[in-house]
């Protein structure tokens, strides 16, 4: 547990300029003071970060959320009512108070409430909106234990492993000058279900394609990658055992029961009951487990394609190395 005193030092270390590696409910966080353009360039060299990748701005409340912002349209404020805190991130023409680097030199910032007792402590003691990637050096496997955190930084708050276990979903708002554009557009698959959203914005919203006018800049490729290759099936029913040839290969799949008898050397489901939400909590840490364990490769098999499924085979297929 966490004593009073640690998160009030490490609200103090934020607001003199240093950085601090806290939980979130999704994957820990590098964060430093998003006012401090000084301190928010610390964590890009933590993290050898390209400069075009912008950050997420955590703050404790929908209120101090809006005051980033140029302008709160209606919608976002439906969408903080209903999701934060939580795993969402909206991205909004930003207030003048927030440096160039914070974002990327885009005109944008992107926000969000996380509901981490630790962040949210932190947040309050820190009395500043905090600028934190995920805190892996980058393109690699996101952290979501303490132990997991090895960039280098002024303290790590441990708060135990994060429930949610993926980023959160960012989304964009349609310019209001384009009336025919849908009124909000998923940026990043993540931890708040699109099915969710849609519930919420009442039609049905689009997906940004990498690349794409709209899309988020930090949408590379490849990412969140283990140093092991890493292969992603459809269905491992698909693969001629034959084909793993003597490689030493561990499967990475929902269930793992498919696997047996194939000549894995290690297998790992994700949630043995198939809950996709529970796989989601699993997926960087057992990525990080059998990127450590010694073979020459990891077979990943897709999960469903719905629900926290969406954010999950986005991930894999990023960490894919073909
Ligand atoms: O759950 C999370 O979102 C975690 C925790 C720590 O909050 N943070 C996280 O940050 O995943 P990071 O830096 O790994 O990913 C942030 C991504 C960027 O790569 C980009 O895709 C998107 O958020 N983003 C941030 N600001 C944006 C903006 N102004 N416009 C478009 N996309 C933006
Ligand atoms: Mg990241």
């Amino acid at each position: 547990m966490l004593s009073e005193a640690d998160i009030q030092d490490a609200g103090d270390v934020l607001r003199g300029g240093g950085v601090v590696a806290f939980p979130t409910e999704t994957v820990y966080g590098l964060g430093a003071n998003a006012l401090d353009a000084e301190a928010v360039a610390k964590v890009f060299a933590a993290k050898a970060r390209p400069s075009f990748d912008p950050l997420i701005v955590h703050v404790p409340d929908p209120d101090a959320a809006f005051a980033l912002w140029r302008e709160v349209p209606a919608l976002a404020r439906t969408l903080a009512e209903a999701f934060w805190p939580g795993p969402l991130t909206m991205v909004l023409p930003k207030a003048d108070a927030i440096p160039g680097i914070v974002t990327s030199g885009l005109g944008t910032v992107g926000v969000r409430v996380p509901r981490h007792e630790v962040a949210q402590r932190l947040l309050r003691a820190a009395g500043v909106p905090v600028a934190a990637p995920s805190a892996n050096a980058f393109g690699g496997i996101s952290p979501t234990r303490a132990e997991h955190v090895a960039v280098p930084c002024d303290r790590v708050l441990d708060g135990g492993p994060c429930s949610t276990g993926v980023e959160s979903t960012v989304v964009g708002f349609a310019d209001p000058s384009d009336p025919d554009a849908p009124p909000v557009t998923v940026l990043r698959l993540g931890g708040t279900a699109v099915e969710a959203l849609e519930s919420v914005v009442g039609q049905p919203i689009p997906i940004a394609k990498p690349g794409a006018k709209l899309a988020s800049p930090g949408m590379l490729e490849r990412h969140y990658a283990p140093r092991t290759p890493l292969h992603l099936v459809d269905r491992l029913e698909a693969v001629d055992p034959a084909r793993l040839g003597n490689r030493r290969v561990a499967l990475l799949s929902l269930q793992g029961e498919t696997g047996r008898g194939m000549g894995f050397t290690h297998i790992r489901a994700l949630s043995p009951t198939g809950d996709l939400t529970v796989a989601a909590a699993h997926l960087f840490e057992v990525m990080h487990e059998l990127d450590r364990c010694g073979v020459d490769l990891i077979l990943a098999e897709r999960v469903p394609d719905h629900g926290l499924g969406r954010a999950i085979n986005d991930r894999l297929r990023r960490a894919a190395t073909s």
